[in-house]
């Protein structure tokens, strides 16, 4: 089993790039099924759950081809399943996403319940609701399936604000009859880049990034090319990887308006941010000072950051509160904090954090992605060693995590067994 086996202590300097969207590239590779064109997708993160997307398609009949480590070709006309229920698919959440790529393009669909990270419930009604708004009947066994005649467009309220609902509902809506209208849309980063992609396609989606999306059906969507824009989440990770180690770093190719929640937190913590172009550059120079932060939908402050930025208050001076609004059990990894050193009570969806001087090295293991990337950041800021096991949580979203830390000059390696701890000990004793 792979493990980090990582050194503290080092602040973080230089520069990091930051790769495409995981969560776009998901949907994308969903959507790119809505064609028999080829499609080329360019800045494809190289992530398990992405490959795992990949390889899903490809088990449906679409020949799909990687024409470099970031770039993708896609030709769908081939496929012969509209029912994906293999080992790739029941890994990862996104899977849904070829429930509204299917039913779209072909109106039949079935695709095995959504794994992923364990963060919460996850209901799909509302990707339900949208899909038997447009027409389609939708019955689970194990697996989902949703079938219709005909789509036609229809306008739909969601009761809460879906990431997952509003793509899959665009993506099924795109080749309906008539118009199609989403209302309580959710406007992350990534709902924008999934309609522009789709209208590179020849779709016609207007609204994309505010809560109203129109949608006119059209009859078939055609072949393109298109890059997907960068993770907003990897991004707001080395930022606050950069915060908790003290350092210096620019996160670089990156949408620094995406940030903005991040930044401004950063900020009320005590950071310099500078912001050009494409790259946003976080100095801390100081300890920490304590805040309060609200997990929100988009342009709030993201879920996916927050264990991120709670071990980083974990070091601030003063009492922080961390409220998490979007799922209910995102505290996990807060004992395994805890057996850093931290000072952090949970009560219900609020972590109190009493900040401490510094964590202690330990063994802990990543209980999802990004609680997983936090213990990483922990681990850096830690006295002594840590080894962070059940790190294919991270690499579910995270492309070549320690290779980038360590350019930042982080101590971490990733090991396979206990004598390759021992070595990296002598080696970095
Ligand atoms: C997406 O999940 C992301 N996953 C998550 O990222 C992210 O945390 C989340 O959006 C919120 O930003 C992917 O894109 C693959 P939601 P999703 O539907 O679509 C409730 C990561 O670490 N809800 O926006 O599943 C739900 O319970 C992952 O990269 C319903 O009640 O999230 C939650 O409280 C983890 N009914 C809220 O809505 C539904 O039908 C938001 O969930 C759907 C959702």
């Amino acid at each position: 089993m792979e493990k980090y086996i990582i050194k503290g202590g080092n602040p973080l300097v230089g520069e990091v790039e930051i790769g495409g969207a995981k969560n776009a590239a998901l949907a994308i590779l969903a959507a790119a099924t809505m064609t028999d064109e080829t499609v080329y997708i360019d800045n494809m993160p190289d992530a398990s759950d992405t490959n795992a997307m990949l390889q899903a398609i490809e088990s449906i009949g679409a020949y799909v081809e990687r024409t470099g480590r970031h770039s993708v070709k896609i030709n769908a006309s081939q496929i012969r399943s509209y029912t994906i229920e293999n080992d790739y698919i029941k890994k990862i959440r996104a899977g849904y996403y070829l429930l509204g790529a299917l039913l779209g393009k072909y109106k039949s669909a079935g695709v095995a319940l959504p794994g992923g990270c364990h963060i919460g419930l996850r209901p799909i009604d509302q990707h339900i609701k949208g899909f038997t708004a447009l027409g389609a009947k939708v019955s689970i066994q194990g697996i989902i399936y949703a079938e219709a005649e005909q789509l036609v467009g229809n306008h739909i309220y969601l009761d809460v604000v879906s990431v997952g609902a509003t793509i899959n509902i665009m993506m099924a809506a795109c080749m309906a009859e008539g118009k199609t209208i989403i209302e309580n849309a959710a406007k992350e980063p990534h709902v924008v880049d999934i309609a522009n992609f789709l209208n590179s396609m020849g779709a016609n989606i207007k609204g994309a990034g505010t809560d109203v999306i129109r949608i006119k059906g059209v009859e078939k969507l055609h072949g393109t090319e298109y890059t997907i824009i960068p993770d907003q989440i990897e991004a707001g990770t080395f930022m606050l990887a950069a915060a908790a180690t003290m350092g210096d770093v620019t996160v670089k190719n990156v949408i620094p308006k995406h940030l903005e929640s991040i930044s401004a937190k950063l900020v009320e913590m005590g950071c310099q941010i500078h912001e050009s172009d494409d790259e946003v550059r976080v100095v801390a120079a100081k300890r920490l000072q304590n805040t309060h932060v609200k997990t929100l939908p988009y342009p709030g402050y993201p879920t996916d950051m927050q264990p991120q930025i709670t071990v980083a208050l974990g070091l601030a001076s003063g009492i922080s509160i961390v409220t998490e609004s979007i799922f209910e059990s995102r505290f996990k990894y807060v004992d395994e904090l805890t057996r850093m050193g931290a000072n952090i009570k949970v009560e219900g969806s609020t972590a109190i954090i009493e900040g401490v001087e510094r964590y202690t090295g330990a063994t802990v293991s990543a209980p999802d992605l990004r609680a997983g990337a936090a213990l990483v950041i922990a681990a850096l800021t830690a006295e002594g060693y840590s080894t962070i096991e059940d790190i294919k949580y991270i690499q579910r979203g995270y492309e070549d995590f320690e290779v980038k830390l360590r350019e930042l000059g982080a101590q971490i390696e990733l090991v396979d067994d206990d004598r390759d701890i021992q070595k990296f000990k002598l080696k970095n004793a």
